[in-house]
């Protein structure tokens, strides 16, 4: 697919936690762009950052006791951070589509499924109840729920796992968005359903020239459906670039280790292995380089300087000062 045109761009974005008396930063000066119709996989451990990173693009964060410390949010040319509550309200629904972590929990059980996209579309189409409803059970067809006339007018009860993330899907696009945020859109589904949903969304974005920022936890699905990779340690970006680069020389040891654990040729086998050792927690980082604790190659300055994220190669740059200087 031939590269479009910036559609986001990420600048140094922070979020702070205040919790019992203290100030901690949980996402720390994120920065990555995405161009129309790219994938962009974001990996990392559990409490990474990856979901509160996603939520902060559209200024959702889970707590109020969570806020949007600094940064800017570029989107198509509109600035998010600056924007007042009703516009950015406006945003949600119409330019980006979100599939968040855990589907179910976000399916309103008492509303049937079709009357939760139609409500959607139009609201954000415009149209008559009738021809919002024509175009949900047009949706569904088209994500691949089988019979959609009737299953529309069926409860989240009455869907398997595969067919709620399709309904959270056609959810997400019923306001036809340019870009499509996707939390573990295929974790809990078994490997059959999963690789039928990540067809799904490349279908989408062949057709529709959609933008993805997919979440993953597994380095396989990034392998199979990912243009770009960004991974996260501790809240912050560590590394990124295009797949095929960051997969076969990573420069961050921390990559290097997600990449080395994994079973081999073990495409959408699951969950990110173990490294040895725990990853950090908000509120209780190391100074320093995050991963230092953990990293064979550690070296006394790790433990004081943040490393910055630098680049290493054309569109490839990673935050490792001690693999910086092993290059030849
Ligand atoms: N409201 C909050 N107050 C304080 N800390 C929070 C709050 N919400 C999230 N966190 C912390 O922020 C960190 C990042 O959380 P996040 O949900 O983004 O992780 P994640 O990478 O999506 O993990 P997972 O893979 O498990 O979904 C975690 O350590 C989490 O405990
Ligand atoms: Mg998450």
């Amino acid at each position: 697919m031939s590269p479009g045109k910036t559609l986001l761009r990420v600048e140094n974005l922070s979020v702070r936690a205040r919790l019992g008396g203290r100030i901690f930063y949980i996402v720390e000066q994120t920065s990555f762009s995405l161009r129309r119709g790219e994938v962009l996989g974001l990996v990392g451990e559990s409490g990474s950052g990856k979901s509160v990173t996603c939520r902060a693009l559209l200024r959702l964060l889970p707590g109020a006791n969570l806020e949007l410390a600094e940064g800017k949010v570029i989107f198509d040319g509109r600035d998010f951070t600056a924007m007042a509550e009703p516009e950015i309200r406006a945003e949600r629904g119409a330019s980006i589509g979100m599939i968040f972590q855990n589907p179910a929990s976000h399916l309103d059980p008492v509303m049937s499924i079709g009357e939760q996209v139609a409500e959607s579309i139009v609201l954000h189409r415009g149209v008559s109840r009738a021809e919002g409803w024509s175009q949900t059970v047009d949706l569904l067809r088209q994500v691949g729920i089988p019979d959609p006339a009737r299953r529309a007018r069926q409860y989240a009860h009455e869907f398997s796992g595969g067919m709620k993330q399709r309904a959270m899907i056609a959810a997400a696009l019923a306001c036809d968005p340019q870009l499509l945020i996707a939390d573990e859109p295929t974790t809990a589904l078994d490997v059959t359903v999963q690789a039928q949903i990540l067809r799904l969304l490349l279908d989408l974005r062949d057709k529709r020239g959609l933008s993805i920022i997919l979440v993953t936890h597994d380095l396989g699905v990034v392998a199979q459906s990912c243009d770009s990779i960004a991974v996260m340690y501790g809240g912050r970006i560590v590394e990124r670039g295009p797949k095929r680069d960051v997969l076969k020389a990573p420069y961050h040891p921390y990559t290097a280790r997600l990449i080395a654990c994994q079973p081999a040729h073990g495409a959408g086998s699951g969950l990110l292995p173990s490294i040895p050792g725990q990853p950090p927690s908000a509120g209780d980082m190391p100074p320093g380089c995050r991963f230092h604790p953990r990293c064979d190659l550690a070296r006394p300055s790790c433990r004081e300087d943040v490393p910055a994220l630098v680049r290493r190669a054309a569109s490839h740059l990673a935050a490792c000062p001690v693999t910086a200087e092993m290059e030849p």
